[in-house]
């Protein structure tokens, strides 16, 4: 497992089961996986020598991020280590404007777009599809860092002095700004032979560009609807290859058109439900896929689930609220990340699980709430 956050550490706790044996490539001793996994190598996984020494022995190679350089994990592969998801997948979760043009191609629905080598370039493209756009860093982004709203010409510089802080190989792709009225994902596990599993379709609340919460199945989706979305993210991960988890990320538009967001190729935010939602978690159909194994059920084991993240605030001692949070709600699940809090911080998530939205809703925001100690309630 190349990458030590909190997905690693999930992945790490699904191994236990399945009796695999992890070996975590982190980034620091004292990263959120390299406090559980016993097997932890630190060192950092751009440097081709370093993750070459590291998986020598492995049977496979994952990941936790997308962002180990292509080039690292072709010598991988030449050197006879399976790498899961492949380099040929995983550059349409590196890179945006590959990922666009490949869906593109496949006829995915996607926001209008196009690769913009400058300002002007930029002013050009939305002249003719409307103010604002949307631009974004091909390569490099995370949690809505390198993706900027433009109200007009006059910002049309933004990106392009932002973008070079962030990737010096990147590019800047102009968006039709979607005026949506929520987002959501799909999550398939697919292994290498081509047997794949979809999960429900949730819907996520991201705020400045997190996930904050999602509920799942996401409400108010007709039954085709939610095949189709299903039969879309099957079709992409087979088409792209993808081996383990693809999340599809989607928004819904005010006039009911879903367009592709981004893909991830790894375990995703607004799949955390699933540990106690599914009968098999993400983190456990992940490595199920990438060993090889026949892939578990993604059934619900009850008609919703709702995630929320814990995300850094006034309680600095998460397990301080362990007893308050326990003894009110004998059936909310939670899973903390060992990290320090730190103002906006994703340190934790809550789940819960019940049949109405409405009381499961409310159960999980007001857990979530309380652990990061923005209540006594
Ligand atoms: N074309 C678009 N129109 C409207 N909002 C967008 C568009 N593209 C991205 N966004 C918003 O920005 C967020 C972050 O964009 P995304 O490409 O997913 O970047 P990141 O890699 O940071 O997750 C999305 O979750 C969505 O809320
Ligand atoms: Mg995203």
């Amino acid at each position: 497992m190349i990458g030590g956050g909190q997905l690693a550490r999930m992945m790490h706790a699904a191994s236990i089961g399945l009796g695999l044996r992890l070996r975590l490539l982190a980034e620091g001793p004292d990263v959120s996986a390299a406090q559980v996994v016993h097997d932890v190598v630190v060192g950092d996984y751009t440097d081709p020598d370093t993750v070459a020494a590291f998986a020598a022995g492995c049977d496979v190679v994952t990941f936790d991020h997308e962002h180990v350089p292509t080039q690292i994990l072709h010598d991988l592969e030449a050197a006879g280590i399976a790498v899961r998801p492949g380099p040929e997948a995983l550059v349409h979760a590196q890179d945006k404007a590959v990922m666009r043009e490949r869906l593109g191609a496949l006829g995915v629905p996607c926001p209008t777009n196009r690769v913009v080598p400058d300002a002007a370039a930029l002013v050009a493209f939305a002249d003719e599809y409307g103010w604002p756009c949307i631009a974004k860093t091909s390569r490099g982004g995370y949690d809505g860092k390198g993706v900027w709203k433009l109200d007009g010409p006059e910002q049309a510089n933004i990106p392009f002095d932002g973008l070079h802080g962030l990737r010096a190989d990147a590019v800047v792709i102009a968006e039709e700004f979607v005026d949506f009225t929520r987002e959501l994902s799909v999550l398939v596990a697919r292994r290498p032979g081509g047997q794949a599993v979809v999960y429900p379709v949730s819907e996520t609340v991201q705020t400045d560009g997190i996930c904050v919460a999602t509920t799942t199945p996401a409400p108010g989706l007709r039954p085709d609807q939610v095949r189709d979305l299903q039969a879309m993210a099957l079709r992409i991960a087979q088409e792209l290859g993808v081996v383990g988890i693809l999340a599809v990320e989607l928004m819904e538009a005010r006039d009911g058109r879903i367009v592709v967001n981004e893909l991830a190729m790894r375990p995703h935010n607004t799949g955390h439900w699933s540990i106690d939602g599914a009968v098999t978690s993400q983190f456990e159909n992940h490595l199920r896929a990438v060993a090889d194994l026949p892939l578990g059920s993604t059934a619900m084991v009850a008609p919703c689930a709702v995630m929320v993240n814990v995300l850094g605030g006034p309680r600095t001692d998460l397990l301080g609220g362990l007893d308050g949070l326990f003894a009110f709600d004998r059936a909310i699940k939670v899973q903390l990340y060992g990290k320090d809090v730190v103002p906006g911080r994703k340190v934790g998530h809550v789940t819960a699980v019940g049949d109405d939205v409405e009381d499961t809703t409310g159960r999980a925001w007001r857990a979530a709430r309380y652990l990061r100690g923005d209540s006594d309630e």
